[in-house]
């Protein structure tokens, strides 16, 4: 998937935040630490450093949520992150509840909380980094 279509496709999932330019992309996926799984209409970028494992972003097209696109991406991500590190993180809105039911699906817990952190609309809302042992526990 070229940086276009990933600045794309997270121009379309984030409408309400900034945009990551097709330049940031092509940055972050040159980087040895870095693996991408990618769907006709999403996909997850993550990196891995000292057997952690990061999902610095996951997005589908949002003609196609519900699809269990976002799923299977982090089916595939989790897969290749159980290679590459012993646990994952990631950070999330606390009113994202769709990203929240996606990530509890596949073990990851709060540990901390960012008060608010990110703009929400009209407000502000909280910053939840969650973590998930590897092997994870999927449910
Ligand atoms: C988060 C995102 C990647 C999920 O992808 P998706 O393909 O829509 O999700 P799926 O169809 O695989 O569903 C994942 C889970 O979320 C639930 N879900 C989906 N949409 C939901 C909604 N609007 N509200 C609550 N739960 C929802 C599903 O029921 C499913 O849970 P389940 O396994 O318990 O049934 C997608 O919604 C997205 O790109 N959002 C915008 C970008 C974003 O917020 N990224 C995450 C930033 S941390």
């Amino acid at each position: 998937m070229t940086p276009q279509t990933l600045a794309r496709l997270h121009a379309a999932a984030f409408h309400d935040h900034r945009a990551w330019t097709a330049n940031e992309f092509a940055q972050l996926i040159d980087s040895e630490h870095a693996f991408l799984t990618t769907h006709a209409h999403g996909f997850a970028l993550w990196r891995a450093v000292a057997g952690e494992a990061e999902l610095l972003t996951i997005a589908v097209d949002p003609a196609h949520q519900g699809q269990r696109i976002g799923h299977a991406l982090m089916q595939e991500g989790i897969r290749l992150a159980e290679t590459k590190a012993d646990t994952a993180f990631l950070e999330v809105a606390q009113d994202n509840a769709a990203a929240c039911a996606l990530y509890d699906r596949f073990g990851f817990k709060v540990v901390a909380r960012r008060p608010a952190y990110y703009q929400s609309g009209t407000g502000r809302t909280d910053a939840l980094v969650m973590r998930a042992p590897l092997p994870a526990v999927r449910t």
